[in-house]
């Protein structure tokens, strides 16, 4: 596809509004594709993704398998890589890398070290796509969330996006903060506890763009002016002190009550998994997003694929 110059995916900062509307529009083809004529159904027919998993996942590792299933393509894959790859034997990130470049087309990881996925591309003769790496980045997911929200608004700019919860150690958010960054007039609400609020390189990064930014704790505050509620889990495995996890979690739960509070336009996502800060009665609440924004993941890992390899 003209003009997809990215040979790895990494970080969201990679993407820029011109390379962000190459890869929706290959996902809305694959899309489309999947309900009709299947025209991409045997184009990586000759490719082997490899899956390189450090950490659990639902969403993005079956979704990326799924769509190199649907694209015709073969899988070799390892859950738990700490225990069940060479790493459990002391082998670095840096050889498994190289080894796994001689076996496969493209490597599909997620590990638990900020910055590892930068690490691995440049270890990499092939393309290395980042499933997550640690509270680093995770922009597929914010390829995916943009996409959502491409989806649910006549016009992206000028959109307030509130993202509550884990924002310290929140990769989702940070990702998709750079990608908002792309387009005129957002806001952004960051609603957390002290002991997760957003880091300082990403306020920095808005500073600089002149972005406007603002830090709440109180949920009930933004609800009412923002357009899109971007909820997230707070994450217990990544804080280092158990008196900070208990002080964050539970603080924010968006029940029906809370939810009455936003604009009948209003949109609300979640990158999942959930604990219990997005109730199960919300779910049919028509603003709900969370499941349809789950399943755009496999229109745009497809999308990533058929680019990175096609090309
Ligand atoms: N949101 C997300 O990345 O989900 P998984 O951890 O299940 O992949």
């Amino acid at each position: 596809m003209a003009g997809f110059s990215l040979k790895h995916v990494y970080e969201a900062q990679q993407f820029d509004r011109e390379l962000l509307e190459i890869v929706f529009n290959v996902a809305d083809d694959m899309k489309a594709s999947l309900t009709g004529d299947r025209q991409y159904a045997r184009e990586l027919e000759h490719s082997i993704m490899a899956s390189l998993f450090y950490e659990p996942s639902t969403r993005t590792r079956f979704s990326f398998e799924s769509a190199m299933s649907r694209l015709g393509g073969k899988i070799i894959t390892t859950e738990n890589a700490r225990e069940f790859s060479s790493a459990a034997k002391g082998e670095s990130l840096y050889d498994t890398i190289r080894v796994m470049s001689g076996y496969a087309d493209v490597i599909v990881m997620r590990h638990h070290e900020a910055g590892s996925a930068k690490k691995a591309a440049e270890a990499s003769a092939i393309p290395v796509i980042n499933a997550g790496d640690g509270a680093g980045q995770h922009p597929t997911k914010a390829l995916l969330d943009m996409y959502t929200i491409k989806d649910n608004f006549s016009e992206i700019h000028g959109l307030k996006i509130a993202m509550v919860g884990d924002l310290k150690y929140g990769r989702t958010v940070r990702s998709l903060t750079y990608l908002l960054t792309k387009y005129n007039n957002i806001k952004l609400y960051f609603v957390s506890p002290s002991v997760c609020r957003m880091e300082d390189d990403i306020k920095n990064f808005l500073d600089r763009m002149d972005i406007p930014w603002t830090e709440e704790e109180e949920l009930e505050k933004v609800l009412p002016i923002v357009d899109c509620v971007y909820m997230t889990r707070i994450q217990k495995e990544r804080f280092q002190d158990p008196d900070d996890y208990r002080t964050a979690a539970g603080k924010y739960v968006l029940n029906l009550e809370k939810a009455h509070m936003m604009n009948s336009n209003a949109i609300i996502m979640h990158p999942l998994p959930r604990v219990n800060e997005i109730p199960r009665e919300v779910d049919t609440d028509p603003r709900a997003r969370y499941f349809e924004q789950a399943g755009n993941g496999l229109y745009i890992r497809m999308a990533l694929l058929y680019l990175l390899l096609k090309n």
